[in-house]
């Protein structure tokens, strides 16, 4: 990417102006003042998630296609691979979602030619069994992220759960680890993260239960898996969104019954436009921040209440846009004789104005950085995804894949609390809302600031003034680059895999004050590295 960077360090507001046009209003502006002292607190990796289901064509024709021409040695496909690399997601959940909530884990081992076909309630679909525990890891491991994998608390409980931690993490010398060793697995797969069910409030997820049933179940099983394996990370079910009438009672609930021995509570959002109401779409991060921090209040809540030590944090571990109302109205399988292998299942096709909500999504996540922990952009290829691909021919970027990318690349380090004046603007869904939202990271090493910025106004182009106060900016090597285009609908797709791609644009300073112009519906990283001696 080009470096189109003004070295005018003194250039005034006024130049700006007369620079762009004599008789050219004003543009309005926003300031963020970036503050290396005021930190919200350090980047957590696993906040670059990913979430795998068994559902449509995640995973077969996805990830696993051993007749595609770029397929390796053991069936997967390289140029997937290779994007799920680009995008640097860090830790995948897996194998549901709702599908999780009837799989029988001990179905995807052994030889396959022994796994058995069976028929997914959740999406009536007919699953092949071809991929399971150990080809998803082996796959796993070569995108360098890790395992995060949920137990089935649908149809299933403590044993079947113990079962699988005792495959997945003893080492030997036990009937279930010598299994995976038998079936060609020496080392354990030493997983960490364990999801104790799915959604479990949702009236569609099989086993559905109460929050008290729920509660007392997920105890149960969180006690007993410690028991076996004292190294894992608990994620307890919370809400599968804010609009579900049990939405916090359930929250506090279950901590009253788990808090002592879960980590995370996990929690499940997705955003879609509706009505064409563009602009209360594109604040739907102001709707997420609300989400998070009422989940933080009922942790603590119910942590002042025990007077308890412990710090439990938020897994988002679902998060995303998804055209839901699309599945529900046109997409359902309803044909009980004939349920597809690997269907087109939700393949939304993602806008500009989508990445924007994902880019804010993911300044929201980080605004969060001391209580979300970890997080999962649902799903990863083909399934509300930001990689689609098409059997036997290409994979390509969505629009989304972008902001995703840039943030697990360079949100590395600290989030900086960030003071933001914006201009403002209504919308019929979150009222008056801030017309930028921004955060800025501090990198590791303290040797450069990154500043994540979305322009939410369907409307106005504003100046985004970054101020750095203190701070000794390198305007020379200082950039910027935006994803934009003058059609907020413009996708990627087959025909033109590549018509939406960030651009560089110019960045101004004014002293220790960076200027970059963010176009409506707009994401933008701007980096600027900093001069050591401060
Ligand atoms: O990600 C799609 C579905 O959304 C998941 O299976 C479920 O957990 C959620 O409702």
């Amino acid at each position: 990417m080009s470096n189109l960077i003004s070295r005018e360090p003194q250039m005034t507001t006024t130049d700006i102006r007369s620079s762009a046009s004599e008789s050219a209003p004003l543009r309005s502006r926003a300031v963020l003042v970036v503050d290396e002292t005021v930190a919200i607190g350090p980047v957590n990796r696993r906040l670059f998630g990913s979430f795998v289901e068994h559902l449509g064509r995640c995973v077969y024709d996805g990830i696993y296609e051993p007749e595609h021409p770029t397929a390796d040695d053991k069936g997967f496909r390289a140029d997937v691979l290779e994007l799920v690399r680009e995008l640097g997601v860090t830790t995948v959940r897996y194998p549901g979602g709702n599908f999780v909530s009837g799989y029988r884990w001990e179905d995807g081992v052994g030889p396959r030619e022994d796994r058995p076909r069976r028929l997914d309630l959740a999406w009536h679909s007919t699953e092949t069994n071809q991929v399971g525990l150990h080809e998803f890891a082996e796959w796993l491991e070569r995108t360098g992220a890790e395992l995060m994998l949920a137990v089935n608390l649908g149809t299933r409980g403590t044993q079947e759960a113990l079962d699988l931690v005792e495959y997945a993490n003893v080492r030997s010398g036990t009937a279930l680890s010598q299994q995976r060793i038998d079936n060609g697995r020496a080392e354990p797969f030493d997983v960490r993260m364990w999801c104790l069910g799915n959604e479990m409030d949702g009236p569609w997820q099989l086993g559905h239960r109460t929050a008290q049933e729920y509660g007392a179940l997920a105890v149960q099983v969180a006690r007993a898996i410690r028991q076996l394996d004292p190294r894992v990370e608990l994620i307890v079910c919370g809400s599968s969104n804010a609009e579900m009438p049990t939405f916090g009672t359930w929250e506090r609930t279950v901590l009253e019954h788990a808090y002592d021995e879960v980590d995370f509570i996990s929690c499940h959002v997705y955003y879609e436009e509706k009505d064409g109401d563009l602009a209360s779409f594109l604040a739907s991060g102001s709707a997420m921040d609300s989400f998070i921090e009422e989940i933080v209040a009922t942790i603590d809540s119910v942590k002042a209440a025990r007077r308890s030590d412990r710090q439990i944090n938020i897994s988002f571990d679902e998060w995303n846009v998804w055209y839901n109302t699309r599945f529900e109205n046109e997409e359902r399988i309803t044909d009980i004789e004939n349920w597809p292998e690997a269907p087109r299942l939700l393949e939304d096709s993602y806008s500009v104005a989508d990445a924007v909500v994902v880019g804010g999504l993911l300044i929201s996540l980080l605004k969060h950085a001391d209580r979300v922990t970890a997080a999962s952009l649902a799903q990863l290829v083909n399934v509300i995804a930001p990689i689609m691909t098409e059997p036997g021919g290409p994979a390509w970027r969505q629009t989304t894949f972008f902001p995703f990318a840039d943030a697990s690349r360079l949100a590395r380090g600290t989030a900086l609390r960030p003071r933001l004046s914006s201009p403002e603007h209504s919308t019929a869904e979150h009222g008056t809302v801030a017309s930028i939202d921004s955060v800025a990271v501090l990198s590791e090493n303290g040797d450069a600031i990154h500043v994540f910025a979305v322009n939410r106004n369907p409307g106005s182009s504003i100046d985004l003034e970054i101020d750095l106060r203190n701070l000794h900016p390198d305007t020379g090597t200082a950039r910027a680059h935006l994803l934009h285009a003058d059609d907020p609908y413009a996708k990627n797709t087959l025909e033109r895999p590549e018509r939406v791609t960030p651009k560089a644009t110019s960045l101004i300073f004014e002293d220790t004050r960076a200027i970059v112009a963010l176009p409506a519906v707009s994401w933008a990283v701007i980096t600027i590295p900093l001069l050591l001696q401060r």
